[in-house]
């Protein structure tokens, strides 16, 4: 039985170990772009079965990061008081989805470490509430869960999209390449599940092609370990609906 206490501790652990990873390697590399990470609470949740409560049935936020530097200022610790008139859109839209209970605040506090505080080079971006308040704005502009719906591109427990149509069918709307990101699910034989998508922005926030041609697509990110997300393989992926009972 996992209790609460045990998932409190859990995130915690995960934080610590997220800030650990970027030790030695921070303010030394120079990022370039932003990339602002939406996933998809159904799959999220199909991978850690029973963690979540109530999952959202819209993309929500993963976090904005920049594509290179981690962990730049580590006498910058996170202060909610800083963005207290933004917690009612951080709460619905960027939802600590594996540890409902009031662990948000931990996994905000953990973007802010680890990603935010490379973003704060930026003059738009140089405090918390700047960081926070512009992805929320970056997420609301892009409406990723209605561009989806626009585009007929719905969840299904049963149909099949193509990898190559949800990506051609974003770069028309948004005119730059996303990376699209699937979790695999062994279910007989391997299904692929919609995870996460990453949009990117140049250092002016203007949005950028996530991948150039020749540069390798895949980079084990996330802030959880046991979420195995890799860029999606061509082919058939399934964008599951919340409320899935046979997967
Ligand atoms: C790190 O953050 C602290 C607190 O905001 C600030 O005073 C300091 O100038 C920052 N250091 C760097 C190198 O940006
Ligand atoms: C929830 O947050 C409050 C205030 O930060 C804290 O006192 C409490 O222990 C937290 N509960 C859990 C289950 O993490
Ligand atoms: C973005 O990618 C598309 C498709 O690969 C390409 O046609 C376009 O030139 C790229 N744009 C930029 C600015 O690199
Ligand atoms: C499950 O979701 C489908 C659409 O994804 C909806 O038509 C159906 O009513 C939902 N069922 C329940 C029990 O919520």
């Amino acid at each position: 039985m996992t209790s609460p206490a045990f998932l409190g501790a859990l995130c915690l652990a995960l934080s610590c170990l997220g800030s650990a990873r970027g030790l030695g390697r921070s303010d030394d590399l120079e990022w370039g772009k932003l990339i602002m990470v939406h996933h998809w609470p159904a799959t999220v949740c199909q991978e850690v079965r029973g963690h979540c409560k109530d999952p959202p049935s819209y993309w929500t936020i993963h976090g904005l990061w920049p594509d290179k530097s981690e962990a730049c200022n580590r006498s910058w610790p996170f202060n909610p008081q800083e963005i207290k008139d933004l917690l009612p859109d951080m709460k619905r839209y960027w939802p600590d989805l594996l540890h409902p209970s009031n662990c948000s605040l931990q996994f905000w506090s953990h973007e802010w470490k680890k990603h935010g505080t490379c973003a704060a080079q930026l003059d738009a971006l140089n405090s918390q509430w700047k960081y926070f308040s512009k992805s929320l704005d970056l997420y609301k502009e892009l409406a990723l869960s209605s561009v989806l719906q626009k585009l007929g591109i719905e969840p299904s427990i049963d149909r099949y999209y193509q990898v190559s149509d949800i990506r051609d069918a974003l770069v028309s709307v948004y005119k730059v390449v996303p990376k699209v990101q699937c979790f695999l699910l062994e279910k007989g034989q391997e299904v692929q599940l919609l995870g996460q998508m990453e949009l990117c922005f140049s250092k002016d926030l203007q949005l950028l092609n996530c991948t150039h041609a020749g540069e390798p697509a895949a980079r084990g990110q996330g802030a959880w370990p046991r979420l195995g997300l890799h860029v999606c393989e061509d082919g058939p992926v399934l964008y599951p609906p919340l409320n899935q009972t046979k997967l």
